[in-house]
């Protein structure tokens, strides 16, 4: 089993927003989507797939257990009632949104629970998300390195996660790229711009083809039909080493994603 390398990023979006963006999204070629429990879209997104037509055995939904339901008593019964808003009997993936908070649920007991959910077949793959060095570590100890199928974390040109993703490299775990576009902000870059212009590319594309290359998959978002349709082709651009480099040095620790009480202390 493996992680599809490209996706279809939902947060924020709801409502009609979230239904016109995945089915322009299925539409283009999108065949994975990206939800989680908090973005309130899951019903939106069941609804949107299930207008689509295009059939489940194609597709691959991922969803993320929120903090509240990260014990044992509450993570199947509400792996359920997202798959009941999907309109599935089963995800592809499903992630630990945010480590437990203080580790007010045990990671041991999170996992387990995952584990159990799996075996019903309620999720084909499990995961995590937001994980440090040292909370992967210990996931990697609990559960064994092939049973966590990707670390979905914050990496864009200006937030490389250098150390996090060596750890990685050497543990063989997947690393998932989200906000690759740094929230849109990657698209105003001057060198994502210069060397756009050399490849005929977009800016857009060339942050993408860049996570893409160092073996990420990406779920970038948009609401915009042409922008989903450009982004997907950012697989088919390949940059130079001396491309690589100069985006490498864009690299600033800016992070996008820290929310108070909730993220763990960054590696
Ligand atoms: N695990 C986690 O804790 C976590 C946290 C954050 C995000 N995520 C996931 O990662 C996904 C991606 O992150 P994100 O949606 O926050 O940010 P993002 O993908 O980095 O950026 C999305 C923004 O970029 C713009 N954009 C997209 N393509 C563009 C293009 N070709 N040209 C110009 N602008 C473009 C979009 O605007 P338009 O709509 O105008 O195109 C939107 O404002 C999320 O949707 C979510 O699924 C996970």
């Amino acid at each position: 089993m493996s992680i599809p390398s490209f996706g279809l990023g939902t947060f924020r979006l709801k409502g009609q927003t979230v239904i016109d963006s995945v089915r322009n999204a299925l539409d283009v070629g999108y065949r994975a989507i990206d939800t989680a429990q908090i973005y309130g879209n899951e019903a939106d997104i069941g609804q949107a797939i299930a207008e689509s037509g295009v059939p489940r055995s194609s597709l691959f939904l991922t969803t993320k257990i929120w903090i509240d339901n990260l014990s044992p008593a509450k993570l199947i019964p509400s792996l359920r009632e997202s798959l009941a808003k999907l309109r599935t009997d089963h995800v592809d993936l499903t992630l630990i949104h945010w480590p437990s908070p203080g580790g007010a649920v045990p990671l041991a007991e999170t996992l387990q629970a995952l584990s159990e959910a799996k075996a019903q077949g309620l999720t084909r793959q499990i995961g995590v998300s937001n994980f440090t060095i040292p909370l992967l570590r210990e996931a990697i100890a609990l559960a064994g390195r092939e049973q966590i199928a990707t670390n979905q974390v914050e990496i864009s040109p200006y937030l490389q996660n250098r150390k996090l993703a060596a750890f990685a490299r050497e543990q063989g775990v997947h690393l998932t790229s989200y906000m690759t576009l740094a929230y849109g902000k990657a698209v105003q870059d001057p060198v994502l711009k210069t060397i756009a212009e050399r490849h005929k590319a977009t800016p857009a594309q060339v942050a993408l083809a860049w996570a893409l290359q160092q073996g990420y998959s990406v779920i970038p978002s948009s609401t915009r039909r042409e922008n989903l349709q450009s982004n997907l082709k950012a697989a088919e651009l390949r940059l130079s080493d001396e491309d690589m480099a100069a985006i490498a040095a864009l690299d600033r620790n800016e992070r996008l994603a820290s929310p108070e009480g909730i993220a763990p202390q960054w590696d």
